[in-house]
Formats: C-alpha cells, structure tokens, sequence
C-alpha cells in the first residue's frame, strides 16, 4: 500500500497521522509507505531537538514507512547534512529508523511503480524570517539539482507513473507565486507522460481531473493538491 498527503510542519499537522484519523494503517506494515509531499519539517534543531527526537521516534513506532520531499519549510542544513544513499533507483537522507527524505530529481521504484520526486520552492514570507534560524536558501534548487532531475527523467524515457512535487508548474501557479522552479516543473510537464501528479505548498485538497475528453486525446495526467487528505495511490 502507499498513501500520500500534504505538508506536516513538524508538530502543527502530525496529526493527521495519527490512528484515530488514518485508521488503514492498522492493516499496513514497513513494507507499505506514507508520503508527505513536503514541509515535513523534522528535524528542525535548535529548541525544537528535543521534539524533533520524540516525533521521529514516533513516526518509527508506525506500521508504515514515512518518505517525504522537501518543501520551503525544512532545515536543509541538518537535512542536507546527512549521507546520501543510494534506495530503490534513486537517492535518499536517511532521517531515522523508517524515515526518508526523497532527494530532489530521482526516480524511484516502489512496488512496481515509478515515482519522480522533486520538491523545494520559494517561500513567499521569506523577508520576514531569518537566514539559516528559519529560512534557508537551499528552499529553492540548485543547477545541479534541476540537472540531477533531467538525467533521472532522461533515464526513464520521460514516462514516470507519479510526479511527487510540492510546487507546481507555472501552467497551474497562482501569478504571485511564479518561480524558476515553477518554470522548470512547467517544461517537465510538457514532455513527461506521468498518471497522476501529486503536490502540497497550498493547503488545501483540490483534484484536476481532465475529464475523458482529454485524457483520451492528451498524454498529460491528472493533478492533485493534497493537505489533510489521505490518497491511497497503490
Ligand atoms: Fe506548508
């Protein structure tokens, strides 16, 4: 089984992972995934160490796996500072036990099925937050980033199953929210055939589906903004 949903800011929106609001999981094991599509938020250091540990540490206590992208809510220098490893065709931080960050541009195979992750973006309130206490540059990718996600999409034969984002391309982004990244998950978009495409960054549970007419004549999939809501995908 694999479930998504949207951000989790740490201990603000945790609980939606909690049994009495996600009761599948008492059918599910470490072999089955949970992925947040972004502001996860842990580990977030400094005063919050401590909380960082017992939510962590709970997240481990889970039947399921937790995977997670990136989005502009996350400490990147503790992120960015643990090993790379190499899992499941693509890259990973290894956070805790059975918790793993989904490195930007990487194509992975879970349980027959590929997904592209690529997460990050701008934080529209950066001027009010200060540099590397809560806000940190590395929100947004580097070149070598964007390039890293091209090969892994060349590699694939541009055909994924799901795209795992948590900004989305500049086609569906609101004009005061436009960014280099919007552009580049834009031309992603355009030569990609993908299924369904999964993004968080908006709060809230919105699904475009094209309806037949297009999905009959076009090679676009569907898009879902995902945040309290729970999807089982597979
Ligand atoms: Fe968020």
């Amino acid at each position: 089984m694999i479930y998504v949903t949207g951000d989790i800011h740490g201990e603000i929106d945790i609980a939606k992972l909690d049994e009495e609001r996600f009761p599948a999981q008492r059918s599910m094991t470490k072999e089955d995934y949970v992925i947040i599509l972004g502001d996860f938020g842990f580990p977030w250091g400094g005063e919050s160490e401590e909380t960082d540990r017992q939510y962590l540490a709970w997240l481990d206590e889970r039947p399921f796996t937790t995977l997670f992208i990136d989005g502009n809510h996350e400490n990147f220098d503790l992120l960015y500072a643990l090993p790379e490893e190499e899992w499941n065709g693509g890259r990973i931080h290894r956070v805790s036990k059975s918790v793993l960050h989904l490195c930007r541009g990487s194509v992975f195979t879970l349980q027959g099925k590929t997904f592209f992750a690529f997460g990050g973006a701008r934080s529209t309130d950066r001027e009010r937050r200060t540099p590397y206490v809560n806000w940190w540059p590395q929100e947004e990718p580097s070149k070598a980033e964007y390039q890293r996600g091209a090969d892994a999409l060349a590699a694939a034969g541009w055909k994924v199953d799901y795209v795992l984002t948590h900004a989305v391309p500049a086609s569906l982004s609101p004009d005061w929210n436009k960014e280099p990244l919007s552009n580049y998950l834009e031309t992603v978009k355009k030569k990609l055939r993908f299924t369904h495409w999964y993004f968080g960054h908006y709060h809230a549970d919105v699904t475009f589906h094209p309806g037949p007419w297009w999905q009959a004549r076009s090679r676009f999939g569907s898009f879902s903004c995902l945040y309290d809501a729970l999807d089982k995908i597979e």
